[in-house]
């Protein structure tokens, strides 16, 4: 059936996908002029195959069938779409390479609240099973601008509930179990024995899916395959609404795996994951791990893990998260790639074999088992790494900082300011950059300073304007930039980061530790007094 429309304003995909309010979402025609415009600005859906599910929020399932029809309609061959059209994102990254589909169409608005009243997003993959490139996502937005009409089959819908083969008008549809492919892949990369001896032994772990698509995941790799305690892994059931929860793994969210874990009744390992499963927090007894020091961890240890055991071929992480992966990368001779923020720029450098591993200070870890970060796969890195090493998640890290010295760091972010006022403070700082080299600030000389452009060393691409960064002769940082996923006014993202080479002052309180570094960066940029704000809003 073909049905006249018109253009919807703002439908530009920002960092990942198109991200509304659901009701948006819902409104007339909004959903199907986009996946048209995905379908026509990349070559047509005819004959083609497409993985399709999303993260369980509030009109995942409604929306997954509008997609079902609308390929059928434009002449796809087959889609594969998980039960009740739930996939994680990592899963659905893995399933259009295990299939060799043609791309995906994930729905979710990752770690943003969801329901009626919240957020939706619908994102492309392409068939290497990553994001969509930037040119891609701007053919889509430019077709989005003149699109009047799409296609859609006037069918039933499809029965979700049931894992089988169904079809519409000679599209083939293959409802899978969204975790089968999955828990598989897992079993291949990690020592699955290993593992479930250490929880049979005792071990204890917390698992917060925060009512979020990671639930059935980790149930069933944690609790059924490895053994972990029944009630290991809670909040496991995927809720439209994620039980009105924030499904964003950090000490602020999820402050109730961060109170159990500092409480007398710790379990050894606490972790958690967000709406879509890509990002991850993990937690020891009495003791958090910052996200750039995680990285720098499983970098280090990934070749306790039988997928990593023959090494890494290289590791990439996003300017702005610490340099404590640089040390180890530096310490196993091998190639160490510093690239924007957002997981895109990993594509290339994973695709071409230069990067293993990727991570970002933002919770996020994966490898080249997917193309999209995985927050289960870290977790379970970390438990391989925990059963081979049989020590503490503090005794790894502290071990771990004795080796390479600590890169104390933090990011403090200023939400929600008027738009002008926040490329202001970047501008001014901007512009002062050239003369910055030498000059003392609160005490710091600084030794460079520049705007971070990235030149893609496999298609030559370059991305500029990525971040402030100033560097001291101490080896401190300070970077700044403007958040690219925020949807409320613009988020300033201020990064500090010091190390200190130990033995001594280890093991300092972490704000404590980059005072004299926030000094500089207040004397620098005047974040505070600019905005006319006290604080940030969040710190992590
Ligand atoms: C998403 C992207 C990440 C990015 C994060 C924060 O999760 O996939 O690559 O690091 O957003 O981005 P922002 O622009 O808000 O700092
Ligand atoms: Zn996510």
């Amino acid at each position: 059936m073909r049905v006249t429309c018109s253009p919807k304003d703002g439908q530009k995909p920002g960092t990942s996908g198109l991200r509304k309010k659901t009701k948006v979402f819902m409104s007339e025609g909004y959903l199907e002029t986009f996946v048209q415009s995905i379908f026509d600005a990349t070559g047509g859906a005819k004959g083609k195959t497409y993985v399709v599910g999303g993260d369980g929020r509030y009109f995942n399932e409604r929306a997954a069938q509008v997609i079902l029809k609308m390929a059928a309609a434009n002449g796809a061959r087959r889609v594969i779409v998980g039960q009740y059209a739930l996939l994680s994102t990592p899963a659905a990254s893995h399933l259009i390479r295990l299939n060799h589909a043609d791309g995906g169409i994930i729905l979710s608005a990752s770690h943003n609240p969801g329901g009626l009243e919240a957020d939706f997003g619908v994102k492309f993959n392409t068939a290497n099973g990553g994001p969509a490139p930037e040119a891609m996502t701007e053919a889509i937005h430019a077709r989005t601008k003149v699109i009047d009409e799409y296609f859609i089959a006037d069918a039933a819908d499809v029965n979700l509930s049931r894992i089988g083969t169904q079809e519409i008008g000679g599209m083939e549809i293959s409802v899978i179990d969204p975790v089968a492919d999955y828990a598989a892949l897992m079993e291949n990369l990690f020592d699955f024995d290993a593992i479930r001896a250490m929880f049979a032994r005792g071990f204890r772990m917390r698992f917060d899916a925060m009512c979020a698509v990671t639930g059935p995941y980790a149930r069933e790799i944690l609790e059924n395959r490895l053994g972990a305690a029944p009630g290991t892994v809670v909040n496991a059931e995927p809720l439209p609404d994620f039980g009105g929860m924030h499904p964003d793994p950090n000490p602020t969210w999820a402050h109730d795996l961060m109170e159990r874990m500092f409480g007398p009744e710790a379990p050894d390992l606490g972790a958690a994951s967000d709406g879509d499963g890509d990002r991850h927090m993990i937690v020891g007894r009495g003791i958090y791990v910052a996200p750039s020091d995680g990285f720098a961890v499983l970098a280090a240890n990934a070749h306790l893990a039988p997928g990593y055991r023959d090494g890494l071929k290289g590791v990439a992480r996003s300017m702005p998260t610490s340099a404590a992966v640089d040390r180890v990368a530096a310490a196993l001779g091998i190639g160490c790639h510093e690239t924007p923020t957002g997981w895109k720029f990993f594509g290339n450098l994973l695709d071409s074999g230069r990067a293993t591993l990727c991570g970002e200070e933002s919770f996020g870890a994966g490898s080249d088992h997917v193309r999209e970060k995985d927050g289960l796969w870290a977790v379970l890195l970390w438990l391989n790494i925990l059963a081979e090493r049989t020590e503490s998640v503090s005794e790894i890290l502290n071990g771990h900082w004795r080796r390479f010295g600590r890169n104390y760091y933090s990011r403090h972010d200023y939400e929600a300011l008027p738009s002008d006022v926040a490329e202001a403070v970047l501008a001014t700082l901007r512009a002062k950059l050239p003369e910055l080299p030498g000059q003392e600030i609160a005490g710091l000389t600084v030794a460079a300073a520049d705007d971070f452009a990235y030149a893609d060393p496999v298609d030559g691409s370059v991305s500029r304007g990525q971040g402030l960064r100033i560097v001291f002769t101490d080896g401190s940082r300070v970077v700044l930039r403007l958040s690219g996923t925020g949807t409320e006014g613009a988020t300033i993202r201020l990064y500090l980061e010091r190390h200190v080479a130990g033995p001594d002052g280890l093991s300092e309180e972490v704000q404590t530790a980059l005072a004299p570094v926030l000094e500089a960066a207040e004397t620098l940029a005047g974040i505070r007094s600019r905005t006319g704000r006290a604080g940030p809003d969040v710190i992590t």
